[in-house]
């Protein structure tokens, strides 16, 4: 909504442009960027409306909660994505590209999208390294560029699925796959986060097929590595010690055939750093 007390627009939500007509002759109006009304010509001058800029918070906000992203994701973009953790060691270099090469592909996603998104992304890297917030970044970018987005956490996408099981038909209901299956820009948030039953998986797995092959873009992030995840066993500053990876890897968790589906669909883009939570906002590097 427009603001009531709004000097530029008296809270209609629309301001009036007018510029001269430079060309008399010329008629033909190209409306400035989210013009309202098709221009209206007077003398000499010509009048339009565009919305007035104490609308755009709001339609920011409707444009995100139809992405459905989840208001403690706001305060993440691109230009709130740290590349340096301010750790000074040789380690710390290794964290740094890492975060940096994670923020260039994805942002760069972004940037391009739809050009080039023949591929989606995995975002894999351990818990905290802004997986989501690079994700929601890049998701929130796309949608406010006027395309369809929704962003779905993988728990509860699987919980919609499992209560929306209808025995009758032995399947999901198509109001809750629908949107799923068809937003231009599906980010599935924490895959691998739940072990669903098989047929929910299966769900998953259909979900993923049927984008892939209507040429539709997922984003994914993970905690849960392959075998082959190349990180490093560091002390952070700390003192904390952070092994090698071990336990469930993202096939363990997904099973063979999501993982390699994934694979085809995907660029997996590795990130290695420490928690950012844990570590970098503790550590008082940020003020
Ligand atoms: N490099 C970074 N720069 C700025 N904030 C970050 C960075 N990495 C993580 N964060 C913040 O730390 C919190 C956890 O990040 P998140 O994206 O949820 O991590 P992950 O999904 O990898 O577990 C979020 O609030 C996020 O905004
Ligand atoms: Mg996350
Ligand atoms: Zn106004």
């Amino acid at each position: 909504m427009a603001q009531a007390d709004c000097p530029n627009c008296a809270g209609t939500g629309w301001r009036i442009v007018e510029q001269p007509d430079e060309n008399a002759e010329m008629r033909v109006v190209a409306p400035a960027n989210g013009a309202h009304a098709g221009a209206a010509a007077g003398e000499g001058k010509t009048v339009w409306a565009v919305p007035c800029d104490c609308t755009v918070g709001d339609r920011r906000s409707r444009v995100v909660d139809r992405a459905r992203l989840p208001r403690r994701y706001v305060h993440c973009n691109f230009e709130s994505y740290d590349t340096d953790l301010g750790y000074r060691s040789s380690e710390a270099k290794v964290w740094n590209h890492s975060l940096a090469q994670a923020k260039l592909v994805v942002q760069a996603f972004a940037r391009d999208f739809p050009v080039g998104a023949e591929h989606g992304l995995l975002l894999m890297g351990p818990c905290g390294v802004g997986k989501t917030h690079l994700a929601v970044a890049a998701l929130e970018e796309i949608v406010q560029r006027g395309h369809s987005g929704l962003f779905y956490d993988y728990r509860e996408l699987l919980k919609e699925i499992q209560d929306s099981y209808n025995p009758e038909s032995n399947s999901t209901e198509m109001s809750v796959l629908e949107p799923v299956l068809k937003t231009e820009v599906l980010l599935l948030d924490d895959v691998g986060s739940s072990k669903p039953s098989p047929w929910a998986l299966e769900t998953v797995g259909h979900i993923l097929n049927t984008r892939y092959n209507e040429h539709r873009v997922t984003l994914l992030t993970t905690n849960f590595l392959d075998k082959d995840f190349k990180r490093p066993a560091v002390t952070l500053p700390s003192g904390e010690a952070i092994a090698a990876p071990g336990g469930d890897t993202l096939e363990d968790r997904v099973g063979m055939r999501i993982r390699s589906r994934l694979y085809e669909m995907c660029r997996t883009v590795e990130i290695v750093a420490p928690d950012y939570r844990k570590e970098v906002r503790h550590a008082g590097f940020h003020a």
